[in-house]
C-alpha cells in the first residue's frame, strides 16, 4: 500500500499522506489541503471524512461487523454485562473482579441535587422525557465540583459513575411526575437495571427481564462516530465541561433518524395495525421520493448489511415476550414488515436492513417504558460510549483540535448598504 497519494489541480501534483488503521481501513490526510492548494473537500453528512483516529468501537458496514475494543458485539451480548461492557469501554480493557466491584460501588449514592429535582419537577406531565433528559444533564454542570468541570480530569470515572447512575434517577423520576405518582429512591442492593426499573415501577423484576434490559444496552452502548458521539467530540473540542457535551450527545439522539428512531418505529407498526397489516403502503410510502415518510428502523449510514445488534435483538424479543407471556401483535407486524421490504427490489438495490432501533421497541414496550421513553433508554445505553469518545478524545497524545468545518459561500457578492430610504 502506498503510503501518500497525489493530487493533480490544474496541471500540478499535490501529495498527501495516507494513514492506515489496524483493520486496514485507509484514510487520505488531507489536514494541509488548503494551505497547499487553496482548496477545500465537502461531503455531505461527511459519509466518507473520518473525523479521527480511535481504538474504541469497529465496525464493518458491508459485513455486519461490530467490536468493542475488538471483543465481538455477539461475545460481549452473551457473555459480558453493561456494567462490564461500560468498564470496557471507557477504560479500554476488560475489568478484572476488583476493579469492576471498584466501578461498581462509584455507580451508588449520587443522589439528584435538590436543584436538579426540581428542574424536573418543573417540566408538564405531557414533556417528552428526551427534553427533560437534555436540560438535566446540562444542569447537572451547575451543580458539579470543579474539578469535575475541568476538562483536564483525564480519569473522569468519578463524572462517568455519577452520570450514569443520575441518568436512571432523573429518567424514573420524570416518568413517576408523568403518571401522577412520587419518586422511589434508589434501592442499592439491587444491581443497576433492577434498581432503574425498581426507581420507574415500583417492583423488583425477575432477572431474566433485568438481564434482558441490560443486554439492550450493551447493544447501544457504542457504536463509533455516529451523529450523537460525533457530536460530543465537537461540543468536547471546544474544551466544554463533560456534562455539557453529554446533554448535547442527547439532543443529537433524539432526532429521528437518529435514536428518535426507535419511538418512530412503534408509532409505525401502530399504524400499520391500524391499517389491517397493510404492509404495502407503508413501503409504498418508504420509497416514494415525494413522500419524507422513511421506513423507520430500516437503513444504515454504515451498515449496508444487517446490523448485528437488530439480529440479536430480533432473537431476544420472542424469549423476552414469552418470558413475560406477553403476545405482543406489533411483533407479528414487525417480522410480516420486514419479510416484505427484504424481498422489495427497493430496500435489496439499497442494502437497506434493520436497524438497531427496529426490534427494540418491542422488548422495551414488553417490559412496560412507555414508547416516548424508548429514546431515552437508548441514551442510558450509549452514555458510557460517549463518554469513553469524549474522553479518547481530551486525553489524546496530539493537541486538541478545535473542531471548525470550513465552506463553500454561494450567497451575494459584495453589495453596498442601502438606508431604508433607498430600498
Ligand atoms: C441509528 O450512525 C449510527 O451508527 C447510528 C446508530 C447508532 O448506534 O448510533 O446505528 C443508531 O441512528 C440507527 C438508524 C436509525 N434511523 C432510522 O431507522 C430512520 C430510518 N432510516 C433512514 O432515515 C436512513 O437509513 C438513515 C438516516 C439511517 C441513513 O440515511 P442515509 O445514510 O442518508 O441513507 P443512505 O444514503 O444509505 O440512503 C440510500 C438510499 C436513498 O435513496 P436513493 O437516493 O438512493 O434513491 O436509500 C434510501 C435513501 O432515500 N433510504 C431509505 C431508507 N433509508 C435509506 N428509503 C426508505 N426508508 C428508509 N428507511
Amino acid at each position: 500500500m502506498s503510503d501518500k497519494v497525489k493530487i493533480v489541480i490544474d496541471g500540478k501534483d499535490f501529495e498527501f499522506p495516507v494513514i492506515e488503521g489496524t483493520e486496514n481501513e485507509k484514510a487520505i490526510d488531507i489536514s494541509k489541503l488548503r494551505s497547499q492548494t487553496q482548496y477545500i473537500t465537502i461531503d455531505n453528512g461527511f459519509g466518507n471524512t473520518g473525523s479521527c483516529q480511535s481504538g474504541i468501537t469497529y465496525l464493518d458496514g458491508e459485513k455486519g461487523i461490530l467490536r468493542y475494543r475488538g471483543y465481538p458485539i455477539e461475545q460481549i451480548a452473551e457473555k459480558s454485562n453493561f456494567i462490564e461492557c461500560a468498564y470496557l469501554l471507557y477504560f479500554g480493557e476488560l475489568p478484572t473482579s476488583s476493579q469492576l466491584n471498584k466501578f461498581k460501588k462509584g455507580l451508588k449514592g449520587h443522589s439528584l441535587p435538590k436543584g436538579i429535582k426540581d428542574i424536573i419537577d418543573s417540566f408538564p406531565k405531557t414533556a417528552h422525557p428526551m427534553a427533560v433528559l437534555a436540560a438535566s444533564m446540562a444542569a447537572l454542570s451547575g451543580f458539579s465540583s470543579k474539578e469535575n468541570l475541568t476538562v483536564s480530569t483525564l480519569d473522569s470515572e468519578e463524572v462517568l459513575s455519577q452520570m450514569m447512575e443520575q441518568i436512571c434517577t432523573i429518567t424514573a423520576r420524570f416518568y413517576r411526575n408523568s403518571i401522577g405518582k412520587r419518586p422511589i429512591n434508589s434501592d442499592p442492593s439491587l444491581s443497576y437495571v433492577e434498581n432503574f426499573l425498581y426507581m420507574m415501577f415500583g417492583k423488583k423484576v425477575d432477572k431474566e427481564v433485568a438481564k434482558a434490559l441490560d443486554t439492550l444496552l450493551v447493544l447501544h452502548a457504542d457504536h463509533e462516530q455516529n451523529c450523537s458521539s460525533s457530536t460530543v467530540r465537537m461540543v468536547g473540542s471546544s474544551k466544554a465541561n463533560p456534562y455539557v457535551c453529554i446533554a448535547s450527545g442527547v439532543s443529537a439522539l433524539w432526532g429521528p433518524l437518529h435514536g428518535g428512531a426507535n419511538q418512530e418505529v412503534m408509532n409505525m407498526l401502530e399504524q400499520i395495525q391500524r391499517d389491517g397489516g397493510d404492509f404495502k403502503s407503508a413501503l409504498t410510502r418508504a420509497k416514494d421520493k415525494t413522500n419524507p415518510f422513511k421506513l423507520m428502523g430500516f437503513g444504515h449510514r454504515v451498515y449496508k448489511n444487517f446490523d448485528p445488534r437488530a439480529k440479536i435483538i430480533k432473537a431476544a424479543t420472542e424469549t423476552v415476550l414469552n418470558k413475560l407471556g406477553v403476545k405482543d401483535p406489533l411483533l407479528d407486524v414487525a417480522r410480516g414488515l420486514e419479510a416484505e421490504a427484504l424481498k422489495d427490489p427497493y430496500f435489496v438495490e439499497r442494502k437497506l436492513y434493520p436497524n438497531v432501533d427496529f426490534y427494540s421497541g418491542i422488548i422495551y414496550r414488553a417490559l412496560g417504558i412507555p414508547t416516548n421513553m424508548f429514546t431515552v433508554l437508548f441514551a442510558i445505553g450509549r452514555l458510557p460510549g460517549w463518554m469513553a469518545q469524549w474522553k479518547e478524545m481530551i486525553s489524546s497524545k496530539e493537541v486538541i483540535k478545535i473542531a471548525r468545518p470550513r465552506q463553500v459561500y454561494v450567497g451575494s457578492l459584495k453589495r453596498d448598504y442601502k438606508s431604508l430610504k433607498e430600498r
